[in-house]
């Protein structure tokens, strides 16, 4: 009933249609959550592999943030940020800005979701300049195959050839450079291992000379370098080899550009640190942050900036950032916030962490005894998979074959929710996730990837 009213009246996101409305696709209609696992309205229950799209990092129904929201309903549900503030959003700012433990990033821009988070940063980043004496500085450069979100600014800086060149005329221009996809890299020269393609990766470290080249050639035009910190989610959970962060940023700030990070997936203890960025020596001039920031509950996001880009906002009132959303710093989001915040931070979060992060290593070796697999990364809480056609090669399934779906859809039988991106597999699951759970996700993710590739 439920799913014929949705395929009736609804049109869901990243959803080919056709498949969508085909007779005899029953979609899984979810009408209930406990920590890690999803339940459906037939009772059935699955874990939650990628954690809700990347958002959830406490569980579904977790007591403390369901606690905050209630408490905070009986208040107020949201109020006005223009012109007003709140009990709520200044303390959260402080939060975040002392999360970031970073004495630079000292102010904090609150909006919905990750698109605008990044919208916002992309903006400051171009009005700093064209009124501090540096209009020149209009250009943004950004990695191949990167996903900021669906907002024309966001999509303009991310280059992903499937999603945005239907739009290409109505973007902005901005500068595209190679993403440092170890395992996909025309200037690896290792042949395929049965490891992580950045361990035995063979080059000269091109990605980084690619960049340099780059700035050389605009960099005293450029506002800003854009980057997914570490992870490009979205373009297949490419994970960037050690350094490159680090070696990519300082390129473009000793050009004058602006560091831009997106943290919108990599945030929140997803990679093995509270940000990704801490995981070398970064010095970010704004951050975009979304997704895990509420715990995955409530749509609020918050792009983190330096003094000297607020500063630079001062004086006269045409000076202002004249940029803003309806439900900037809405109350209940902020609740579950500083909620979310409070499990993050306490010991038994970041032992749940190590904990996922070991079960996921000593997974591993299950995914390389299949056929098909052809590279297994992992950061932190992040497990991608990779299936190929032929290892040896490095061959790709043709794409209408659609195997990341379909082994997704096998893994459904077996107990698991998750979505690939091509055909990369992901398990991203709540940090609620016990050694117990991420075993019975290894095992149907495996039994699924054999199920679809081995009897092709
Ligand atoms: C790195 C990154 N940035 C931005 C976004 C956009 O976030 P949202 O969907 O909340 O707008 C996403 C979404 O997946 C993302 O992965």
């Amino acid at each position: 009933m439920i799913a014929e009213l949705d395929k009736k009246y609804l049109w869901h996101p990243f959803t080919p249609t056709d498949l969508w409305l085909a007779e005899d696709y029953r979609p899984v209609v979810i009408v209930g959550g406990e920590k890690s696992w999803l339940i459906d309205e037939q009772g059935n229950r699955y874990l939650d592999g990628n954690s809700s799209i990347w958002t959830n990092i406490h569980g579904h129904c977790n007591a403390a943030i369901n606690g905050a929201i209630k408490l905070q309903l009986d208040k107020i549900a949201h109020s006005s940020f223009l012109g007003l503030t709140n009990d709520l959003a200044p303390i959260l700012g402080k939060r975040l800005v002392e999360l970031g433990a970073n004495d630079e990033l000292t102010r904090c821009f609150f909006s919905d979701d990750g698109a605008t988070a990044i919208e916002a940063a992309l903006k400051i980043t171009y009005q700093y300049f064209e009124q501090n004496g540096q209009p020149q500085r209009k250009k943004f450069i950004s990695l191949s195959a990167g996903y900021h979100g669906d907002t024309v600014g966001a999509m303009s800086v991310g280059h992903s050839k499937l999603f945005h060149h239907c739009y290409k005329n109505m973007l902005f221009e901005s500068d595209e450079v190679m993403s440092p996809y170890c395992y996909r890299c025309p200037f690896n020269k290792a042949k395929p291992q049965k490891a992580d393609a950045r361990t035995y990766v063979q080059c000269g470290r091109e990605c980084l000379s690619l960049v340099e080249k780059k700035f050389d050639a605009n960099g005293d035009r450029t506002a800003a370098w854009v980057i997914e910190p570490r992870v490009q989610g979205a373009a297949g959970f490419i994970m960037h080899p050690e350094g490159y962060l680090q070696q990519s940023c300082a390129v473009a700030q000793s050009h004058g550009a602006m560091v831009i990070l997106d943290e919108v997936m990599t945030g929140f203890g997803r990679t093995g640190e509270l940000f990704a960025w801490q995981k070398e020596q970064v010095s970010p001039d704004l951050v975009a942050l979304a997704k895990g920031i509420t715990g995955g509950y409530l749509p609020l996001a918050a792009t983190l900036v330096k003094e000297k880009l607020f500063d630079g906002f001062r004086g006269e009132v045409s000076r202002t950032f004249f940029h803003g959303h309806s439900y900037t710093g809405n109350q209940l989001g902020c609740a579950a916030a500083l909620a979310s915040l409070d499990l993050l931070i306490d010991a038994d979060g970041e032992r749940a962490r190590k904990d996922i992060e070991a079960a996921f290593r000593a997974a591993h070796e299950r995914f390389w005894q299949l056929t098909h697999v052809g590279d297994v990364r992992q950061e932190g809480c992040i497990l991608a998979v990779e299936v190929v056609k032929d290892f040896a090669t490095r061959g790709a399934f043709d794409a209408k074959l659609r195997i990341g779906a379909r082994i997704c859809e096998a893994a459904q039988k077996y107990g698991l929710l998750t979505r690939p991106v091509g055909d990369v597999l992901l398990l991203m699951p709540p940090y609620t996730t016990t050694k117990d759970e991420v075993n019975l996700m290894v095992g149907a993710l495996c039994r699924a990837i054999a199920e679809v590739t081995e009897n092709l």
